[in-house]
C-alpha cells in the first residue's frame, strides 16, 4: 500500500472517512486509490474541470466529487456494460438490473454529489475536442494499449499547466495492460509530465509544461 506524500497518517484517516460511503458503490477501486482520488480532486483550484473517462456506477465520480471545492465532473461512459474484450464479460455481469446511466445518477443524488456530475453517455472517441480546458483528467474506460493511448493522446493535450492526470490500473509488471503501456512509453519519457504518487494501482502525474 502506497501513500507517500499524503501529509500523515492522520490526514489518511479523516479523508478515508469523508468518503467512506464508496464502499457502497459498485467497482474496482481500493481504498487508498480512492484516498488517491479525492487527495488530487483536492488540490484543484476553484471551478476545476475534471474529465473522467469510464465512470461505471460512479466509484471513482463519488471520490472525485468529495474532493473538488467547486468544478464539474464530466463523465465519459456509454453506461451500457461494454468494453475491451478482456473486460467487457465481467461488465455484463456485474452490471444489474436497471440502466447503468440510472444505477449511477440515482446513486450521485443519493450521496448528495449530484450536483458536480455531468454524464456524457458515449465513447471517448464521441467527445474529443469538447474540453478545451481540463484541470484533471481520469483515464479509466478502455484499457487496451490502443484505447487507453488514445485517451492520453486525444485528451491530455487539453489538460492545462498545473493540471493533473491519473491513471487506473497502472502495474509495472503488466506491461500489456494499457495504462502501464502508456504510462511507461508516453508520460515517464515526456518533459511535459512529472510523476506525483502511486497510490496502489492509480498513477498520478503533473503536466509541468
Ligand atoms: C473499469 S470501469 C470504470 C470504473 C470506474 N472508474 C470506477 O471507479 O468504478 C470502465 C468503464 O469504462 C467504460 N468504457 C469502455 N471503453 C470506453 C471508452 N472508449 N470510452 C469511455 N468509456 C469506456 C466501460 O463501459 C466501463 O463502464
Amino acid at each position: 500500500m502506497v501513500i507517500r506524500k499524503i501529509k500523515n497518517l492522520g490526514h489518511y484517516f479523516l479523508v478515508r472517512s469523508r468518503i467512506a460511503a464508496f464502499s457502497q458503490i459498485d467497482g474496482w477501486l481500493t481504498r487508498v486509490e480512492a484516498v488517491g482520488l479525492f487527495h488530487t480532486a483536492s488540490k484543484l483550484p476553484d471551478n476545476a474541470i475534471v474529465v473522467e473517462i469510464g465512470t461505471w456506477k460512479g466509484k471513482s465520480t463519488y471520490c472525485i466529487a468529495k474532493g473538488l471545492h467547486k468544478g464539474k465532473i464530466f463523465c465519459i461512459d456509454p453506461f451500457d456494460a461494454s468494453g475491451e474484450k478482456e473486460s467487457a464479460e465481467t461488465y455484463q455481469q456485474r452490471k444489474g438490473v436497471s440502466p447503468l446511466l440510472v444505477q449511477f445518477e440515482q446513486r450521485m443524488k443519493e450521496l448528495g454529489v449530484h450536483e458536480y456530475i455531468t454524464p456524457m453517455k458515449g465513447f471517448s472517441q464521441d467527445f474529443v475536442g469538447k474540453f478545451p480546458v481540463i484541470n484533471f483528467l481520469f483515464i479509466d474506460g478502455d484499457h487496451s494499449i490502443e484505447g487507453c493511448d488514445f485517451d492520453f493522446m486525444n485528451y491530455a493535450p487539453y489538460l492545462k499547466k498545473g493540471g493533473f492526470i491519473a491513471f487506473h490500473d497502472y502495474d509495472p509488471k503488466r506491461p500489456d495492460l494499457g495504462p502501464t503501456w502508456v504510462v511507461q512509453n508516453k508520460l515517464l519519457s515526456s518533459d511535459s509530465f512529472k510523476f506525483i504518487n502511486l497510490y496502489d494501482t492509480l498513477w498520478v502525474g503533473e503536466k509541468i509544461a
